[in-house]
């Protein structure tokens, strides 16, 4: 049944002149239905470079979003157009103009998981692969950083030497994640490697052996030569990881951690959002444009040869 399914998809996705993105949290069927699976920095890229006319994403709203906001003469649908990533909305219009207002001087830095909304009003967004990166191109001593405090915190460790204004939003799958769940696992693997995503607290980065963003994360784990490793990031990356590593064991932390609107997506409603071209992201043009010049700062900070191509 499945497999009818999937030969239908890769058949519309042609008649519709179409290509198809998944995060690497999106459920496994459908990271391996996708043309192209990735982390939000790269999946960016490939929104904006792509000749297809029209984008499937695969993931949560602000990366359809995003994807608009860079490639706005293509079609970009979301399977679930109500996919949403809770962090993103923690941030708003009014509290950007606000921090904007006390903060004068600073530069307004947007973690990419944030509306479109709020890009337009922010200088440059990062990706947890690329804030480093990023922030080592900004002059500005004082930096309005929203939505992830966690990230936001990760980030300000690394320049001591500005001041960083957080904003209090939080990804509430990684955010709960606990030491006490990491330590017992590392008593039962007592080789294991810890590998962070930056959107975690601080308690859990500090006992990190590796942080770094989904794809940093797949990176890692295939090039070690260790055998055992704990992941504090959403499940989804699983997949990818034993695909790559099918010799090695991964445990994630506590019972689960998942999230629940990136796994909406059903191989069902990509085929059901092509056969309709329904579900299509609109982003006004003024919000879009100011957006966009947000989105160009980022490929351009962190030294995207291509940028320039948009
Ligand atoms: P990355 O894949 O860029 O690490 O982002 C993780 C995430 O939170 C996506 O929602
Ligand atoms: Fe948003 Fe967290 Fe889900 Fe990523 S895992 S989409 S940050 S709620």
């Amino acid at each position: 049944m499945s497999n009818d399914l999937i030969e239908k998809i890769n058949k519309i996705k042609v008649d519709r002149n179409a290509i198809i993105l998944a995060h690497y949290y999106q459920p496994p069927e459908i990271q391996d239905l996708a043309d192209y699976v990735g982390d939000s920095y790269f999946l960016s890229e490939i929104a904006r470079d792509c000749d297809e006319e029209v984008i499937v994403f695969c993931g949560v709203k602000f990366m359809g979003e995003s994807a608009k906001i860079l490639s706005p003469n293509k079609k970009v649908l979301m399977p679930i157009i109500d996919a949403g990533c809770a962090m993103a909305d923690m941030a708003n219009e009014k509290v950007i103009l606000e921090l904007k207002k006390k903060y004068p001087n600073a530069i307004v830095v947007c973690y990419i998981n944030s509306t479109a909304e709020v890009k337009s009003h922010c200088d440059v967004a990062v990706t947890s692969s690329s804030a480093v990166k990023i922030l080592n191109n900004i002059h500005e001593k004082q930096v309005i950083f929203v939505p992830d405090k966690n990230l936001g915190k990760y980030i300000s460790e690394e320049f001591p030497e500005k001041e960083f204004i957080l904003w209090d939003g939080y990804c509430k799958y990684h955010h709960n994640i606990k030491v006490s769940d990491i330590i017992e696992l590392r008593i039962r693997y007592k080789n294991a490697k810890v590998l962070v995503h930056p959107e975690c607290q601080s308690e859990i980065r500090d006992i990190a052996d590796y942080i770094g963003s989904t794809s940093g994360i797949i990176d890692y784990a295939t090039k070690s030569n260790y055998k055992d490793f704990i992941v504090a990031t959403e499940e989804g990356i699983l997949h990818e990881l034993t695909k790559k590593n099918p010799n090695k064991n991964f445990y994630i932390p506590g019972d689960s951690v998942c999230c629940e609107d990136m796994k909406k997506t059903t191989l069902e409603s990509i085929y059901e959002t092509l056969l309709k071209m329904e579900n299509e992201i609109y982003i006004e043009e003024e919000i879009r444009v100011n957006a966009l010049n947000c989105l160009l700062n980022m490929h351009r900070f962190a030294g995207d040869k291509n940028e320039s191509t948009v």
